[in-house]
């Protein structure tokens, strides 16, 4: 990356977070934008946790364009962080019931904080690892893991849903691409993001994808 290419992305990233805390400020009464490390890195011993960082507004309105949610869908977001993704759905008036999970106390007390005041908001702290996604119809993760912890949690929801779900990911180059192929899930979107209404938002293109699962299709 030459000296331009990164002068346009630390300007584009730094108004692209300047945004960020005003929308913050006005759905959840403060700032979501500060970044916590991760405290679980050991991905060989399966607890491959990414830090807490928050997805820009403008990287999820691209993101879910083409993604219907409806009033009957309950949405988790998985690996919440302080909840960026559950303030961008009450942003954008979604009819769907809104969780997270996060195993970070520091950054899910947070969470739980500041969606306090809206009942349509649900945070759980505690391992995604230990949760039954049967409940939910819309999985959402931001490389909340370490590519074998993903491959483990992929293995954790092939062994307990029943039924069809619709997984998004994004930020996930390294993990992610174990699900092409795999029995039971077709990829219905994708692509890379790098630069969204004229900010530049990462060094290099972030890949996102839309999964549908099908347990009666695994066999
Ligand atoms: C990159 S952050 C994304 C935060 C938020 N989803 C967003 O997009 O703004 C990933 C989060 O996943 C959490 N996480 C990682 N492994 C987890 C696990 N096993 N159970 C619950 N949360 C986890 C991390 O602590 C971190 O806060």
């Amino acid at each position: 990356m030459n000296i331009i290419q990164k002068a346009d992305y630390k300007i584009g990233g730094h108004l692209a977070t300047k945004q960020d805390a005003r929308i913050d400020k006005r759905i959840c009464g403060q700032s979501l934008t500060e970044y916590v490390p991760s405290i679980y890195r050991d991905d060989s011993k399966g607890v491959g946790s990414t830090g807490s960082h928050s997805t820009h507004y403008l990287m999820l309105e691209r993101i879910f364009s083409n993604v219907t949610i409806t009033s009957s869908d309950a949405l988790i977001d998985i690996g919440c962080g302080k909840g960026r993704v559950l303030a961008f759905f009450l942003k954008e008036k979604c009819p769907a019931k809104l969780y997270g999970i996060e195993h970070n106390k520091e950054v899910g007390r947070l969470a739980q904080e500041w969606t306090k005041k809206y009942d349509q908001v649900q945070i759980m702290i505690g391992d995604a690892f230990t949760l039954d996604y049967n409940p939910y119809t819309i999985l959402t993760m931001a490389r909340p893991f370490l590519p074998k912890t993903l491959l483990a949690f992929i293995e954790h929801l092939e062994s307990t849903l029943t039924h069809p779900v619709t997984l998004i990911s994004w930020c996930d180059q390294q993990g992610i691409p174990v699900l092409n192929g795999r029995p039971g899930w077709s990829k219905q979107e994708g692509g890379a993001i790098l630069r969204v209404k004229g900010f530049k938002l990462f060094p290099w293109p972030q890949a996102y994808s839309v999964w549908a699962y099908d347990p009666d299709k695994r066999k």
